[in-house]
């Protein structure tokens, strides 16, 4: 369809959809967009088109897509003035940390600010530290690119690095998001950008939120903080950041909220993106590195004397024996069953609590593949561990030696979609994770 819109209004586009401009002005989030490119809006988003002068557009319209024109610009004032605040920092690089609940337009904020620096030729860089909607990286890491030309939607940056947290909400790994930002800030700066704009996740509600929120922001020291806010959402946060330059800008008015099933299918767009061109490596338990995991596949059957008395107890030889501090996983075969009996035998014999894993439940995890540097190479999803072979089969498109894997605590359906993710469903241990298959 073609649509034909006078200065001074917007077109929002809500995706799927695509967006030629034939003629006329247009900004995207400070981003003046040519009649050359055609706009991808994925299911999800929504794009304001920002006539500046009289502009006609080609639009294609995906299942379930909106169009509105509405007057005036959708960029709030206070974005533009938060960009001369931002300018009139002297020290360089600067970093700028960005603050927001769910849903208050702190990637579009982000994607502002970003493309207003490189209109003004700057070396920008973006680091993404929200860990459920990542926009750059893969989900559940937090990761970071060197932004050279304006874009719409940042994500179709590619990650320069990446940092696997392995879940899709803060909530349950504060301290690793921390870790991973921190370390990855160092690597920005390392490539001297002029400006650094880290975006957050938008966990602010509740004691929790607010200490991890106040302890990010002293952990970064940005040299400022731009704070979306609609009423008072992160007041408690901002009183313990008194040290900081805080800048207070706009929620704006044509927010578009999101469901969580939206969240979802936005992230899972993120796995897809990642995982384009997949194949299934098959690759030897002992040519790698498997960092701890709560199912153990990184450890060893214990001590061989314990262990025989094990398999005399089970009448049998499972698949894998996995000590921890306080139980004992027991692999055995899909269908496989152990009589209680033999279980309190071992629970005895051990003093730990048995915990009968049947094969299949690993499969389908996201896996971090890191390369023997630990560099973050990409992610993979663990389709079965051949235990008779000792060997991971991981479906990746990772192509470059893999000498060490990370096992997140989300599963992928066959097709990429998010069959548990146990932080955000219910934060519960693996054990009573397990116990719904
Ligand atoms: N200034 C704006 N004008 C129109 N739509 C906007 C604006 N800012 C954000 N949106 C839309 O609202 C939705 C939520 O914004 P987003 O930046 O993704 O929020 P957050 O990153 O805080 O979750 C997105 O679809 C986005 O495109
Ligand atoms: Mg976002």
């Amino acid at each position: 369809m073609n649509r034909t819109l006078e200065k001074g209004k917007t077109l929002l586009v809500d995706g799927p959809a695509s967006v030629i401009v034939a003629s006329g002005k247009v900004e995207v989030f400070g981003y003046s967009v040519g009649s050359t490119n055609k706009i991808v809006i994925r299911e999800g988003k929504r794009l304001p088109f920002v006539v500046e002068e009289k502009a006609s557009f080609n639009i294609s319209l995906g299942e379930n897509a909106e169009i509105e024109e509405t007057d005036g610009s959708t960029i709030p004032p206070s974005w533009t003035k938060a960009f001369e605040e931002l300018q009139e920092i002297q020290s360089k690089p600067v970093v700028a940390l960005v603050l927001g609940t769910a849903d208050s337009g702190k990637t579009s904020f982000c994607t502002y600010m970003i493309n207003k620096l490189i209109n003004k030729k700057k070396k920008a860089a973006i680091l993404d530290g929200d860990l459920g909607q990542s926009d750059i990286g893969p989900p559940c890491t937090v990761a970071y690119a060197l932004v050279t030309k304006p874009l719409t939607d940042l994500f179709n940056l590619e990650a320069k690095n990446a940092f696997f947290v392995g879940i899709t909400s803060p909530s349950t790994a504060i301290d690793k998001v921390i870790e991973g930002l921190t370390t990855l800030k160092k690597e920005v700066l390392n490539n001297n950008p002029d400006y650094v704009i880290i975006n957050t996740d938008g966990w602010t509600e509740g004691e929790e939120a607010t200490n991890y929120k106040i302890r990010l922001v002293k952990e970064l020291n940005p040299e400022t903080i731009f704070c979306l806010h609609q009423k008072d959402e992160l007041t408690t946060v901002l009183d313990s950041l008194k040290d900081f330059k805080v800048i207070m800008v706009e929620f704006p008015s044509t927010i578009k909220q999101r469901s969580r099933e939206k969240r979802r299918s936005l992230r899972e767009l993120g796995y897809i993106k990642y995982l384009r061109n997949a194949k299934v490596q098959s690759i030897p338990k002992n040519w790698i590195e498997i960092e701890e995991n709560e199912f153990g596949l990184n450890r060893a059957n214990g001590n061989i004397r314990q262990a025989r008395k094990i398999y005399e107890f089970l009448g049998m030889k499972p698949l894998h024996l996995a000590e921890f501090k306080h139980k004992i996983s027991i692999f055995v075969g899909k269908t496989r069953w152990i009589s209680e009996d033999a279980i309190k035998k071992v629970e005895d014999f051990t003093r730990k609590k048995v915990e009968v894993v049947h094969k299949g439940e690993e499969e389908g995890f996201l896996m971090a593949l890191y390369d023997d540097e630990r560099k973050f190479l990409g992610i993979g999803i663990l389709q079965e561990v051949d235990y008779r072979r000792q060997t991971l089969n991981i479906l990746t498109p990772v192509s470059k030696k893999i000498s060490r894997v990370a096992l997140g605590k989300v599963k992928l359906d066959k097709n990429f979609r998010e069959s548990l993710v146990f932080a955000e469903e219910n934060s519960t241990d693996i054990s009573s994770f397990r116990r719904l298959f």
